[in-house]
């Protein structure tokens, strides 16, 4: 394959990914599918830093993997595995942790942040290299493109000053990535807090899952809190609440946030908000019809799922080879 090669991944850490996870990730590795070989994990790996029931984090595992396919991502066309299911990921991750400098690794401030918040019983070492699997899981298929929100810009950082640390003691041996930055509309809002952004773990009110019921969807953009005000204008700074919508809006129809503002010049909050709820809706019950559809032929993704290990072992089997055999293993 010619295409220039992507990669990326989330974490089975919830049963359902929501609309931020969707419009902000989902939807764009889809599109990439088209000019890029696609290589998309469920790294669930990563996924026993927050330290998981094991028959939540197999389910999540699956039910994620089956996210990703209903929203579009392809396993003819692009890679789709569990991050455990190919054992070089922790392999490289290893030789990585041993080219990492204690200090450095210790300015994460993801880390710090959370383990500030753990204590130092609390926080394990799995948390703290965390970011040297990152870098594992992306150098060992030599990918360009990272699609990366903003929080992990520094992550994404340290792979790129291990690849280069990797080629400049051992010779040419990985490619060097770089981050694929989302459009600022594609940055979803928590529905009930607009000033955070949508999480999985904020507010279950400002949450849209793609799992959740039509009724459950529209009953939380009927109750996002909005402003005082009557005009309907993009204005993230003193109109976080009615941006969010236009942008959620905007994200899904592809209608410009102009034509939007122009559309509802003279219409109230409720009428935006309605409409809103019909465009999240169409693109959402479909996805959430087609998970439930994989999930009751758990045969078909199981073995979609071996299928895509198979496919990446032979990648990330011969990029660890290269790194053993320079670093003298
Ligand atoms: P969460 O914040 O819910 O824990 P993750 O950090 O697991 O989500 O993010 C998974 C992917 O979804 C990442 O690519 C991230 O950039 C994207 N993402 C998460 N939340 C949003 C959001 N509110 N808007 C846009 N993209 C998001
Ligand atoms: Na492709």
């Amino acid at each position: 394959d010619s295409q220039p090669r992507v990669f990326s991944a989330m974490q089975p850490t919830a049963d359902s990914l929501h609309l931020g996870n969707y419009l902000g990730a989902l939807r764009q590795w889809v599109a990439l599918q088209e000019d890029y070989d696609a290589i998309y994990a469920v790294v669930d790996l990563h996924a026993l830093t927050v330290a998981p029931d094991p028959e939540a984090l197999r389910r999540r595992s699956r039910i994620t993997a089956a996210q990703y396919l209903a929203a579009g991502v392809d396993p003819e066309r692009s890679m789709l595995f569990l991050q455990s299911h190919v054992p070089e990921h922790a392999e490289l991750a290893w030789v990585l942790g041993c080219l990492t400098g204690f200090g450095e690794a210790s300015r994460m401030t993801q880390f710090k942040d959370k383990s500030a918040k753990q204590g130092a019983e609390g926080t394990t070492v799995g948390l703290f290299t965390y970011p040297v699997l990152m870098a594992a899981d992306i150098l060992l298929y030599d990918a360009q493109l990272v699609p990366v929100g903003e929080d992990q810009r520094q992550h994404l950082e340290l792979s790129r000053n291990l690849a280069q640390r990797l080629n400049s003691r051992f010779g040419d041996i990985v490619t060097v990535p770089e981050p694929y930055i989302v459009k600022d509309t594609a940055k979803i809002q928590d529905l009930a807090e607009p000033t955070a952004k949508m999480s999985k773990s904020g507010n279950p009110s400002g949450l849209i899952e793609l799992m959740d019921t039509d009724k459950v969807i529209a009953k939380r953009i009927k109750s996002a809190v909005t402003d005082a005000e009557t005009e309907i204008r993009y204005d993230r700074e003193n109109k976080p609440g009615v941006s969010n919508l236009l942008a959620i809006h905007s994200a899904i129809s592809g209608t410009s946030i102009a034509e939007l503002e122009a559309e509802f010049s003279d219409k109230m909050y409720g009428h935006l908000k309605v409409a809103v709820a019909e465009v999240v809706l169409d693109a959402v019950a479909p996805i959430r019809e087609r998970v439930t559809d994989l999930m009751a032929h758990p045969g078909e993704l199981d073995e979609i799922l071996a299928e895509g290990a198979r496919r990446a072992r032979v990648i990330a089997g011969e990029t660890l080879a290269r790194v053993y055999d320079a670093v003298g293993l």
